[in-house]
């Protein structure tokens, strides 16, 4: 397919992972959760700004009973071995007992993922597990397990579906990567 640029404040963006390959991932997923999840009732835990379109696709295409629930992650930085650790915002669901799927737009080096997992099994869920859009597997710093992911890329500077610029391109509805 032709490549298209986009400009976004001040820099050029050209498409990478084209709407029909990501949706075909995405349904990938969903595939193994279905079969995971079968009689479990799954909270999923959508990571919000950045996985609203992720989340959206991959729970059109889950058959499995479940419920879904949005958080943040607050810009609040309380200084740990880990590093800066965000507060989890707008988790109203008891998760004790619950079999839990985090929903994330993209892990880079892994500490906000680290720091979100360590809040969530002190509140004793039965079971934890990540489902990634992206994982910039070069970047990672942290051991985490990450049952689910769509596609591992290098590390490039990404923009759109769900992901932005300083604000900008969540909706664009392909993944775009930084001109070089
Ligand atoms: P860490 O390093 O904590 O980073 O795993 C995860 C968060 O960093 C942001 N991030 C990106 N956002 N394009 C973006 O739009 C990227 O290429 C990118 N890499 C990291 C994102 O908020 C993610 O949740
Ligand atoms: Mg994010």
């Amino acid at each position: 397919m032709e490549p298209r640029i986009v400009t976004l404040h001040d820099c050029q963006f050209s498409t990478y992972i084209f709407e029909e390959e990501i949706l075909a991932r995405i349904q990938m997923l969903a595939d193994e959760i279905n079969k995971d999840y079968q009689e479990k009732n799954p909270l999923f835990l959508a990571v919000l700004n950045g996985s609203f379109m992720f989340a959206t696709d991959l729970l059109k295409r889950v058959t499995v009973p479940c419920e879904i629930a949005f958080v943040r992650l607050s810009s609040y930085k309380d200084m740990q071995s880990t590093g800066n650790v965000k507060e989890v915002l707008g988790l109203v669901d008891d998760i004790k007992g619950r079999h839990v799927v985090v929903l994330e737009d993209i892990v880079d080096t892994g500490h906000t993922l680290q720091g979100l997992e360590q809040q969530l099994l002190d509140k004793q869920p039965a079971s934890l597990e990540v489902a990634a859009l992206l994982v910039k597997p070069e970047c990672l710093q942290h051991q985490i397990e990450l049952k689910y992911v769509a596609k591992n890329i290098p590390n490039d500077f990404v923009v759109g579906y769900g992901l932005d610029y300083n604000g900008i391109g969540r909706n664009l509805r392909d993944i775009y990567k930084i001109v070089s």
